[in-house]
């Protein structure tokens, strides 16, 4: 608890006004991510694998956006810095852990935006300006985006990122969980849910299963356990 209200402290002031109020949600993830680090670290690796293959495939390395960087969890930022002539992270919560770990890149740069079609106004239209634009990665934002929405809005929210990210004009990659299941201790099923509120995905070309809520974190009797689709090429998936 102690660390998680100095991270909170020293996260305020570096943090612009508008976005103050997302600190105290991104030092819950981060600490659930420290929590469960183990539980975390197959999605984590793969995730941070599938990316690193991806760039093999860029003919060229100068700006690379991630989208919903949050806590660089599952971001392989260094990886990326030492790649690609820079690298600006967007979310709307860059609490000090993150920006801890990049400060020694002089090329990566975080930047607070509110990314939900839900509040603004074409939210992906800043990267029409992102100069020298190569590829943008979408990392397990998508389902957020929906979690955050007005009732009723949420397949809105889904459909309006996974469509704006189609009509970039640079290379794009998505990661996302798409639903969950919890499961008792003997292994049935209690619940499912879609993240993605009925909106239908073409095959991926790779998914796994990510342990979000092991047993005891949210409950003693089930744990919850995400499906995560990953595209290395969306625009094509998705055509
Ligand atoms: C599951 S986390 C992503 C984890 C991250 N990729 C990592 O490597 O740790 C979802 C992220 O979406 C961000 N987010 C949720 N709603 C958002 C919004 N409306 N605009 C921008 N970011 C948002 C959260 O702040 C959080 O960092």
């Amino acid at each position: 608890m102690l660390a998680e209200t100095l991270i909170y402290a020293t996260s305020y002031f570096a943090t612009p006004e508008p976005f103050r109020p997302h600190i105290y949600e991104a030092v819950g993830l981060w600490a659930r991510g420290r929590r469960q680090a183990q539980a975390w670290l197959p999605h984590t690796r793969k995730t941070a694998s599938h990316i690193e293959r991806m760039i093999a495939k860029l003919p060229q390395r100068r700006t690379v956006v991630v989208l919903g960087s949050g806590p660089l969890f599952d971001v392989p930022v260094e990886f990326l810095a030492r790649h690609f002539d820079r690298v600006v992270l967007v979310d709307r919560a860059h609490i000090a852990p993150a920006r801890r770990r990049t400060r020694v890149h002089a090329n990566i740069r975080h930047d607070w935006r509110d990314l939900s079609a839900a509040t603004m106004a074409d939210p992906l239209g800043f990267l029409a300006g992102m100069p020298e634009l190569d590829w943008v990665i979408s990392i397990n934002l998508v389902s957020q985006l929906a979690a955050g929405a007005p009732f009723g809005s949420e397949r809105k929210v889904v459909d309006a990122h996974l469509d704006d990210l189609t009509r970039l004009s640079c290379a794009v990659s998505l990661v996302t969980d798409v639903s969950y299941r919890t499961l008792d201790r003997g292994g049935s099923e209690r619940e499912q849910f879609d993240l993605l509120y009925g909106r239908r995905l073409p095959q991926p070309e790779r998914s796994w299963e990510w342990e979000v809520a092991p047993l005891g974190e949210e409950s003693r009797a089930t744990r919850r356990v995400h499906k995560v689709a990953f595209y290395p090429d969306w625009k094509q998936a998705a055509a």
